[in-house]
């Protein structure tokens, strides 16, 4: 069994509020929210006061993902706006830094997780494993949604499944980029339960059957 984390970068902004009531009729349980600030990676995307109306408006599991320069400065606001799962990437600050943000997170009630680029190997996050309730595995350089999938990632999502079977077997293991029905499989053979998908999920003639098929 998986879950599907539908990434909104992908979905109907003119219609939002009625695309996400459709996502979860369609059988979805988490949102996958890509925060972007034009630094980190060459895109910008939304801020906290997206994240906080979302929650007015939807009681799925949002999953926030990160994808900025130094979290720390930040993080605090978007568990107040209503964050359920809050992933900062590796990359993006002092080590000393990242420890102090995802000890903040949960302070906040909130999960904290982890996420690795391509180019960033397993042990780069070996010593958050233990401390944090999702790991991330990108699939696809951050940044933009509809690339091409990474299939040479999946060794290091079976040695972190692996890795987090030992120190934290609870941690949920996603991925995110590229992930469809054909790609989704292999993510979930080698490890993966979370998986996110934007373009192939938004883009589907039938969500409803995506997403149980994806999940199974
Ligand atoms: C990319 C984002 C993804 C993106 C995935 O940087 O983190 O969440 O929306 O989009 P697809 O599924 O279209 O590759
Ligand atoms: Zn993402």
């Amino acid at each position: 069994m998986a879950i599907l984390s539908p990434s909104i970068l992908s979905a109907d902004y003119m219609h939002f509020a009625e695309d996400m009531a459709q996502t979860k009729a369609d059988g979805a349980k988490w949102l996958h929210v890509d925060i972007m600030d034009g630094h980190f990676v060459p895109n910008m995307s939304f801020g906290y006061a997206w994240v906080k109306a979302m929650r007015k408006i939807t009681d799925l599991v949002l999953d926030v993902h990160l994808m900025i320069d130094t979290p720390i400065k930040y993080a605090e606001e978007f568990c107040k706006a209503g964050a359920d799962y809050l992933t900062i990437h590796v990359e993006a600050d002092t080590p000393e830094n990242i420890q102090k943000t995802l000890e903040q997170i949960r302070s906040h009630g909130v999960k904290p997780g982890i996420v690795v680029k391509p180019k960033t190997p397993a042990e780069a996050i070996a010593q958050y494993l233990p401390m944090v309730d999702l790991v991330l595995v990108m699939t696809v350089e951050p940044g933009f949604g509809g690339q091409k999938f990474m299939a040479d990632m999946m060794p290091k999502l079976k040695k972190l499944r692996q890795m987090l079977d030992e120190v934290n077997p609870q941690c949920h293991l996603e991925v995110d980029g590229g992930v469809d029905l054909t790609t989704g499989e292999v993510c979930k053979e080698n490890g993966a339960d979370v998986l996110v998908a934007g373009s192939a999920f938004f883009g589907s003639a039938d969500r409803a059957a995506f997403c149980a098929q994806i999940e199974k």
